[in-house]
């Protein structure tokens, strides 16, 4: 029960991470990117440009000194979030996603479209289809899906809800006359210190399922974003471009939990993976249907999923843009001062 109840503030207590006014690790980064080009003026369409992972691509969009459109809905163009996407220089355009015509203007004259909207099915297939048709039909060459996660491609279908809706819109989006890039980074490091019941404070464990010694990705959003904004101005470009912050088993976040906090962690094995999958499927039946993005059950499939060792990253693209300083575990775990 304990655990259930762990899991239920997966979704809730995400949310204020990605205030970068707030956040003390991405308040330590420079300011001013060292590689960035002030000079290249490209145009970058950013759908969901007011989330937590959309502000900080258009953060560092705009230190590379690239032009940032961002898309938000009516309701959302007056709101904070669009007010310091104008204040960091980005033109806020407000789109009715279920106007081809005036999506397809928005996109117009932009070299890569990047999105980074969140929901289920009605906006990771339907809305980014409709955003890609205007992508596609205003000419823009390049197009960066919502995708942000463990390696999908990797993962037997119904074994994650949300990730199964980024492989429906992946078959739409191979189809299309447009080259696309998705970025996987793992598990958002941050997660650890917030709503993954993974690496638990108060009694000082790192709880787990399956197997302590299974390689698990973990990227920052910051480094999510900086890698993000890069490979937006980047006209070259593959299919899938993988990174990680960190690769660490669960001794490994035993021993970096250790490192940050100076305190001593113990393992908990609960049980093995087949039990783990037991448990979520109990979850999920005995949890009314709603239409949160991330319940309970969900946080619990990314991470069943992460302890199989499927969608581990191979083959990581950390290096392609060299000026980007990887953050650790041990710095996400690191008490906040
Ligand atoms: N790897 C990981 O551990 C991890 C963890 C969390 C999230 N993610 C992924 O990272 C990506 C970004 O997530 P986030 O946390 O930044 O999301 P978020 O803060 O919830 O923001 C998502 C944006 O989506 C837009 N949106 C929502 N519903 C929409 C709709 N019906 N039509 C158009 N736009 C809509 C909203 O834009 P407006 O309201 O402004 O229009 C909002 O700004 C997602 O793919 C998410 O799954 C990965």
């Amino acid at each position: 029960m304990s655990l259930l109840r762990k899991n239920a503030g997966w979704a809730r207590r995400y949310r204020p991470i990605h205030n970068r006014f707030t956040d003390p690790i991405l308040a330590e980064q420079n300011p001013t990117h060292p590689h960035s080009n002030p000079t290249d003026s490209a145009t970058i369409v950013l759908a969901g440009a007011t989330g937590a992972l959309g502000l900080l691509i258009a953060h560092h969009l705009r230190q590379r000194g690239a032009t940032v459109r961002a898309l938000v809905r009516p309701t959302a163009s007056t709101g904070p979030e669009a007010e310091s996407l104008r204040l960091q220089g980005a033109e806020v355009v407000a789109v009715d996603y279920n106007n081809a015509a005036e999506l397809t203007k928005a996109c117009q004259g932009a070299s890569c479209v990047v999105s980074t909207v969140s929901g289920l099915r009605a906006v990771i297939v339907d809305t980014q289809k409709r955003l890609l048709a205007a992508a596609v039909a205003a000419g823009v060459p390049r197009f960066i899906p919502s995708d942000f996660s463990i390696d999908f491609t990797r993962l037997p279908e119904g074994s994650n809800r949300n990730l199964d809706l980024r492989r429906e819109f992946q078959r739409h989006l191979d189809q299309a006359p447009i080259q696309a890039t998705s970025v996987l980074n793992g598990m958002f490091s941050e997660l650890l210190k917030g709503t993954a019941p993974v690496v638990l404070p108060g009694p000082k464990r790192v709880v787990y399922w399956g197997d302590a010694d299974q390689p698990l990705d973990f990227t920052t959003m910051v480094n999510t974003a900086e890698f993000t904004a890069a490979a937006a101005l980047d006209p070259t470009t593959p299919r899938y471009l993988r990174v990680a912050g960190d690769v660490a088993s669960i001794r490994g976040l035993q021993a970096a939990a250790e490192q940050a906090t100076g305190q001593p962690y113990k393992l908990f094995r609960v049980g093995g993976l087949g039990a783990f999958g037991k448990v979520i499927t109990v979850t999920k039946t005995l949890m009314p249907a709603s239409d949160d993005v991330f319940p309970p059950w969900q946080g619990m499939q990314y991470l069943h999923n992460m302890f199989t060792g499927l969608p581990k990253l191979k083959s990581l693209d950390n290096d392609r843009y060299p000026e980007i300083r990887w953050t650790k575990v041990r710095e996400v775990l690191a008490p906040s001062r």
